[in-house]
């Protein structure tokens, strides 16, 4: 059982048929975002990112590029790391689905549910596409105006006929549906969990769980002819990389059921149907929660190959900087709907909330206390109802953030970030510490001690979103490492008063067109 201090969350493992798009970088920023939180809270955190391999589309991309499949695994899932590193993701494990570890926990899954009578043969005759690597139904299906059959999701589909593996999905129909009536928060948001609802109310067919028609996977143990489904194989890696087969190992204690499995809305059926199902029958627990976000168009279009408008996220970054494209997407729009990608969005977040809000906060603050307080920490006198009011609002800041992270509501917690950092703005001005410099030095060294508190403290709860503008307000505070998570928060962690600091240097630049690319920060 895990305990409940843990926080084990995982993004969807990426098929390497193509190099990643901002889409990949944005899941994997989620679960950056909300690891980083919930680690500097003290919480027992493991993160699993990584790669799904095998399956036929892999196979046929590969075929397509003319290298060994394992060979363009290989090049492709070193992509994903590489996107990782750019983006400075904080990845406690990173899977490939071809490790031998794999191999066996997929083969294991296999087995226990053949042992609980979960599957049997048969043989599927149906559509199939390899692009979802997913079966329709006919009644799914839509003709296009080139008279090809299309799956809901616009890829084209192939009929199959062949022996195959079938999981009796259909007898889980109501064990599905009295799991989530019991566990209403195990699909979020709530209109995906209604969609997932209907579903499965709707009736579930069997699932054809192996191919026979290609080689690139897990064969089926026994019968090597079989292929595993890639979904099945897929899926099992969330419990491969906490030590599935070996339930008793210590990180398979410590973290099995997953906390958050962090999905695309593209994929909640695999999540919160099949793979349930799967681990139930197999004997194993489901995860706490599965979360399904948005998908993002580019400047209102969809965003595909064929189109030629697929976002790189390498360019993104190489223009604006990694702490801008973190912020811009986790703040820009309520996190599980849908977005649209705009360069001049982009830009106005940069500029306006990283650089004129909080840029400017923590420079006015520090050039104040550099230039009036002999660049030292100044000693407070007594606060007054202005100072305790601030105080107070960074306070109850840390609990209104831990709830909306509770919930993966990013955007909402963000939302009140900013809005303290626009409090501590006003702050500055009504209080014009500038002023009292002449007027009465004794009260502005209490401004400026409240104001730098204010700084420390929004940093440490911008550090998950702008870890490197965080780290670096943090340096200029002289704040030590052991003061930089959640236990330092308040109260807790005050600055000493006469601690001397470091020259004040700009931490989020703003955006010039002109002089783009504008990716390194000043300091
Ligand atoms: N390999 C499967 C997942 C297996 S998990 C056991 C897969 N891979 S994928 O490479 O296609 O990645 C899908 C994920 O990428 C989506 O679920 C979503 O997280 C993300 N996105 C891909 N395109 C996207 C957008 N345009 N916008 C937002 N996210 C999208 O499916």
């Amino acid at each position: 059982m895990a305990n409940h201090k843990s926080f084990y969350i995982t993004t969807p493992i990426y098929y390497v048929n193509d190099k990643p798009h901002i889409g990949h970088a944005y899941t994997t920023l989620a679960c950056d975002v909300l690891a980083r939180f919930m680690r500097a809270d003290g919480r027992d955190v493991h993160f699993l990112t990584g790669t799904d391999e095998h399956g036929q589309k892999v196979e046929k991309s590969a075929a397509a590029a003319g290298i060994p499949a394992k060979q363009f695994c290989d090049q492709v899932s070193e992509n994903f790391r590489a996107m990782n590193r750019l983006l400075a993701i904080s990845n406690d494990d990173f899977i490939r689905t071809t490790e031998p570890r794999h191999v066996r926990a997929s083969q294991a899954i296999w087995q226990a549910l053949e042992r609980a009578g979960a599957i049997y043969r048969g043989s599927y005759s149906g559509w199939y596409a390899v692009r979802d690597e997913a079966y329709y139904a006919e009644d799914e299906l839509t003709l296009g105006p080139d008279g090809r059959r299309r799956a809901p999701s616009g890829a084209e589909v192939e009929w199959v006929e062949e022996p195959s593996h079938f999981f009796r999905l259909s007898a889980w129909q109501d064990r599905l549906l009295a799991h989530y009536a019991k566990h209403p928060d195990f699909i979020l948001p709530e209109s995906r969990r209604n969609e997932v609802i209907s579903f499965v109310r709707g009736g579930l067919k069997d699932l054809s769980i192996s191919r026979t028609s290609f080689r690139w996977g897990v064969p089926v143990p026994g019968e090597s002819a079989h292929i595993m489904y890639v979904w099945l194989d897929a899926l099992t890696n969330y419990i491969t990389a906490v030590g599935y087969p070996d339930v008793d190992s210590e990180l398979y204690r410590r973290y099995w059921p997953a906390t958050v499995h962090m999905v695309g809305k593209d994929i909640v059926r695999f999540h919160a149907v099949y793979w349930p199902a799967f681990l139930m029958a197999a004997g194993l627990q489901p995860p706490a929660r599965v979360f399904a976000h948005g998908w993002w168009t580019n400047e209102g279009q969809k965003m595909s190959k064929s189109l030629g408008n697929v976002i790189d996220p390498f360019a993104l970054v190489d223009r604006y900087g990694p702490d801008p494209v973190r912020y811009f997407l986790m703040r820009d729009l309520p996190f599980g709907n849908d977005g649209d990608f705009s360069h001049r969005a982009m830009v106005n977040r940069m500029n306006g909330d990283l650089a004129n809000d909080f840029g400017n906060l923590a420079q006015r603050v520090l050039s104040l206390v550099q230039r009036n307080c002999a660049g030292r920490v100044p000693l407070p006198g007594v606060l007054g109802d202005a100072d305790e009011a601030m105080l107070g609002m960074l306070d109850s800041l840390l609990g209104a953030m831990r709830h909306s992270f509770e919930r993966q509501e990013i955007h909402v917690a963000l939302n009140d970030l900013w809005r303290v950092i626009g409090e501590a703005n006003r702050y500055v001005d009504a209080q014009a510490p500038w002023t009292l410099a002449k007027t009465d030095p004794l009260r502005m060294a209490t401004v400026l001690y409240v104001l730098a508190e204010a700084v420390r403290n929004l940093a440490l709860l911008a550090a998950p979103v702008v870890p490197m503008g965080a780290q670096r307000m943090l340096d200029q505070l002289a704040v030590p490492a052991e003061g930089r998570d959640f236990r330092a928060y308040g109260a807790a962690g005050r600055l000493q008063p006469g601690t001397p600091l470091p020259k004040p240097l700009g931490v989020f630049p703003r955006f010039d067109a002109k002089a783009s690319p504008a990716g390194q920060a000043a300091g």
